[in-house]
């Protein structure tokens, strides 16, 4: 375990994330760990985040500064650095000028953490504040022209300070600089795997459940299956799922989750068949927000209703992942209960949480997954809304616009796994904007619907660009469009971004 401490950095995640690339686990904590506690998980090296406070602050983050005497290596970045220097005797000024963006470093003699790497390189600095003078004990390894102390260490304590980031891209030796600390300092041995992961983690639930039983919503979507199968692999029949169908799903896709799960994996799992109960509710309502409501608050009675009907059950088990507490603050993380990934289960529910994928990021995750065996089309499925394609239908939904957004949907995921480009484009569905038009079948005039193309590519959801995708491609999409699916005459494609678009239509 490499041990990072967070300070509030935008680029904390990277760390952590960095490290686990050269297969070695590491976990991002509250600085507000406390040396014994650090202690007691017993870490072989222990990084010092970046963050957007000054050390002079009044509400500045600290440590518990006997960390600095476990005799565990430390690695300080950025402001990290600074508190590592000021505990050692440095000095830390205060500068009302940010450096921001990519700098220049010149490395001096045999730089600690810097072998092999050229004298001078780029790196990224986002800073305030800096070290004017490093600690009498440490030297000075890198220097910058604004930056003086860019990198300091002092080898026989094992303290290392950066004041860029290496965790970021644009530091072009970054990584071997982190590589070097990781193996070089703390004598890690890069064998991490996704296996010892499912060997300790259903030990862990083993251990954690006993003889009790654990709740799971699952939704059929990607981390609901992972965290099913793994509770699945660690206590078998322990586990009851529950599987709402809402109606509003894509083309088989609720058979497909039965054929996996149920079937192949052999796990207990209640479907509820609730497609009626959804679409009487959504009847007559077009509001996009109102809908949602609908679909939130309905899921949740239909959960508890069956939920209910269980007994002696202690746990319920949900797919958060790392990015989900990391996004709430680590300092939070131990609150957290609230985190919806089945459009949301009741708040007053009488579990105890288990969240076996909390440490992992969503590759981890899909690879996680292919690992316990479920199959590609599950671990590599493209996000889906909670409300499913009730969003996708503007204005009312019902049965009929069902059908034409569920039908050309599963023809456009079709074509475009045909195309070869379903891992390149992060999300493709079809939407029905609720216009009809005139059109020309067969001599005889029609009026029907239009579908409109949605494709967007994207890093995380938060932000997209329209997928460019080949027009003859878009040309055998629409012929089949509008030749298979009863009702539409007409097929669009949206070239918005997001912003100022939103991804779903509604
Ligand atoms: P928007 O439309 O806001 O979507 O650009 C961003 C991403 O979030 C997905 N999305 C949802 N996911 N429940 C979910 O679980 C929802 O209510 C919901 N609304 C949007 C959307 O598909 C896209 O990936």
């Amino acid at each position: 375990l490499v041990l990072v401490l967070d300070f509030g950095s935008q680029y904390n995640q990277l760390i952590t994330r960095r490290i686990r690339e050269f297969g070695v686990y590491s976990e991002l904590h509250s600085h507000k760990l406390t040396a014994a506690e650090i202690k007691e998980m017993n870490p072989k090296g222990i990084i010092l985040s970046g963050g957007p406070h000054s050390v002079y602050g009044e509400d500045s983050f600290r440590c518990d500064e006997e960390i600095f005497e476990l005799g565990i290596p430390v690695l300080g970045i950025c402001y990290g650095m600074q508190l590592m220097s000021l505990h050692f005797g440095g000095k830390v000024e205060a500068s009302k000028n940010r450096e921001y963006g990519k700098a220049l470093i010149e490395l001096n003699e045999s730089p600690a953490l810097f072998k092999d790497t050229p004298t001078k390189q780029t790196v990224w600095m986002s800073h305030g504040d800096k070290v004017t003078a490093a600690p009498p004990s440490f030297i000075v390894d890198a220097t910058s022209p604004s930056t003086p102390v860019a990198a300091i260490s002092d080898q026989d304590k094992k303290m290392y300070g950066v004041q860029f980031h290496p965790e970021v891209r644009h530091s072009e030796y970054g990584n071997d600089l982190l590589n070097s600390f990781v193996f070089d300092v703390c004598k890690c041995t890069g064998d991490w795997t996704i296996a010892n992961f499912i060997e300790m983690e259903t030990e862990k639930i083993k251990e954690t459940v006993g003889d009790r039983k654990v709740l799971c919503a699952l939704s059929g979507g990607v981390d609901s299956s992972v965290v099913a199968a793994l509770i699945h692999k660690a206590i078998g029949d322990q586990l009851t799922c529950i599987f709402v169908d809402h109606g509003l799903l894509r083309k088989n896709e609720a058979d497909d989750v039965m054929d996996v799960f149920a079937e192949d994996f052999h796990m207990n799992i209640i479907k509820v068949d609730a497609k009626d109960r959804f679409l009487s509710k959504l009847a007559g309502v077009s509001d996009p927000e109102k809908k949602r409501k609908i679909i939130g608050n309905e899921f949740i009675y239909v959960f508890d209703d069956e939920a209910a009907k269980l007994k002696d059950i202690d746990f319920l088990a949900q797919g958060t992942l790392y990015t989900d507490v990391i996004e709430s603050g680590t300092d939070t993380a131990q609150t957290i209960k609230s985190h919806h990934n089945v459009g949301g289960l009741p708040e007053d529910m009488q579990f105890e949480l288990i969240e076996p994928l909390n440490t992992l990021f969503k590759d981890e995750v899909r690879e996680l997954g292919s690992q316990l065996g479920i199959p590609d089309r599950i671990v590599w499925r493209q996000p889906f809304p909670g409300p499913g394609l009730a969003i996708r239908i503007l204005g009312e939904v019902t049965e009929e616009h069902l059908e034409i957004v569920r039908e050309s949907d599963a023809i456009l995921r079709e074509e475009i796994a045909k195309a070869g480009l379903d891992r390149d484009i992060w999300q493709y569905f079809t939407v029905l904007p609720n216009i009809k038009s005139v059109g020309v079948m067969g001599d005889a005039r029609t009026y029907a619907h239009t579908i409109g193309i949605r494709a967007v590519t994207s890093i995380d959801g938060m932000t997209s660009d329209w997928a460019r995708i080949p027009w003859d491609v878009l040309e055998k999409i629409s012929t089949r469009l509008v030749n298979d699916v009863d009702n539409i005459n007409r097929v669009v494609y949206d070239v918005t971004s997001k912003p100022p678009a939103t991804i779903e239509w509604e």
